[in-house]
């Protein structure tokens, strides 16, 4: 995800620091970012010269100290509460007083996150869709604390990366996730129940609701483990049975079925 947004905002002309654990780890960014590159040269949608401009916009680092001066830091590690508490308190440190510092965290509480920087007013939530270069939507989640000013601020950012925003309250799931996975969940017990196909399913659902991909296949890509614990997430925070994961889904994940990461989902690969 780190990739897809630094790519986007170099390409929208944003020079760009790209912060991780190792160098090795910045190449491996930077490689996929060439390759992301290399396939809109191939459509024609940028030049060979564009390329290099955009490179030339994004510098890789492994120290806090070069994001001294930033109008903006976004947080893209690993879904882990300890690892993002301590790099925002990184960041923190790093960056002006006046600097807005966002998240791309899909189910840790914005306000909790929020706590880890001095000025939780400057913090938002900004939870972009995979791939990023490809999928036009942004979420924006303020905290309890952030301010109007720094929600503004988001939107415009946003927008100059020339994607469009929405705002959402810090509920688990946000908006769209929340819709999302409660489908996919849904098509899975009727999968369970019989009530069609799995091929049926998502034809119907393709051609019916004019869905790009349907909800099994979609459930493939995500991964399997990842829609149990997105799902388990909403169960246990709503204590909502209507949230209830489907036992298909359960024994699915437990069979080590996962979708198209291990070769068999609902459908082989
Ligand atoms: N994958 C998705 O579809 C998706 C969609 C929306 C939001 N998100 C969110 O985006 C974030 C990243 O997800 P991802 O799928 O890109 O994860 P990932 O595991 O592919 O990448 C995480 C990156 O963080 C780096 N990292 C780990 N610890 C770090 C540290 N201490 N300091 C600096 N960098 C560190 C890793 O080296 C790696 O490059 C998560 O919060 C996730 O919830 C993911």
């Amino acid at each position: 995800m780190g990739n897809g947004i630094v790519q986007v905002a170099a390409q929208a002309g944003f020079d760009v620091v790209m912060l991780d654990v190792t160098m090795e780890a910045i190449d491996r960014g930077l490689a996929t970012i060439g390759k992301s590159l290399d396939r809109l040269i191939q459509k024609g949608t940028i030049s060979d010269d564009d390329k290099m401009a955009v490179r030339a916009r994004i510098r890789g680092t492994t120290s806090y100290e070069d994001f001294a001066g930033v109008s903006i830091a976004i947080e893209a590690a690993t879904e882990n509460l300890d690892i993002k508490v301590r790099i925002l308190e990184s960041i923190d440190q790093a960056v002006g007083e006046h600097a807005t510092i966002a998240t791309n965290t899909s189910s840790i509480s914005i306000t909790k996150l929020a706590a880890s920087v001095r000025n939780p007013i400057r913090f938002i939530g900004m939870h972009f869709f995979n791939p990023v270069p490809v999928m036009g939507l942004v979420e924006l989640i303020p905290g309890l604390q952030t301010n109007g000013l720094t929600l503004d601020g988001a939107k415009d950012f946003v927008s100059q990366i020339g994607k469009t925003p929405i705002v959402a309250k810090n509920s688990p799931g946000f908006a769209v996730n929340r819709i999302l996975v409660p489908m996919i969940n849904e098509a899975i017990f009727a999968l369970q129940e019989g009530l069609a196909s799995a091929e049926d399913i998502d034809t119907g659902m393709k051609l019916g609701c004019n869905q790009p991909i349907g909800p099994l296949a979609l459930a493939d890509l995500i991964g399997l483990d990842t829609l149990l614990q997105v799902i388990t997430v909403f169960y246990e925070n709503f204590n909502d049975p209507k949230y209830r994961p489907a036992p298909l889904l359960q024994e699915m994940v437990d069979a080590g079925y996962l979708g198209r990461k291990s070769g068999q989902g609902f459908y082989a690969y």
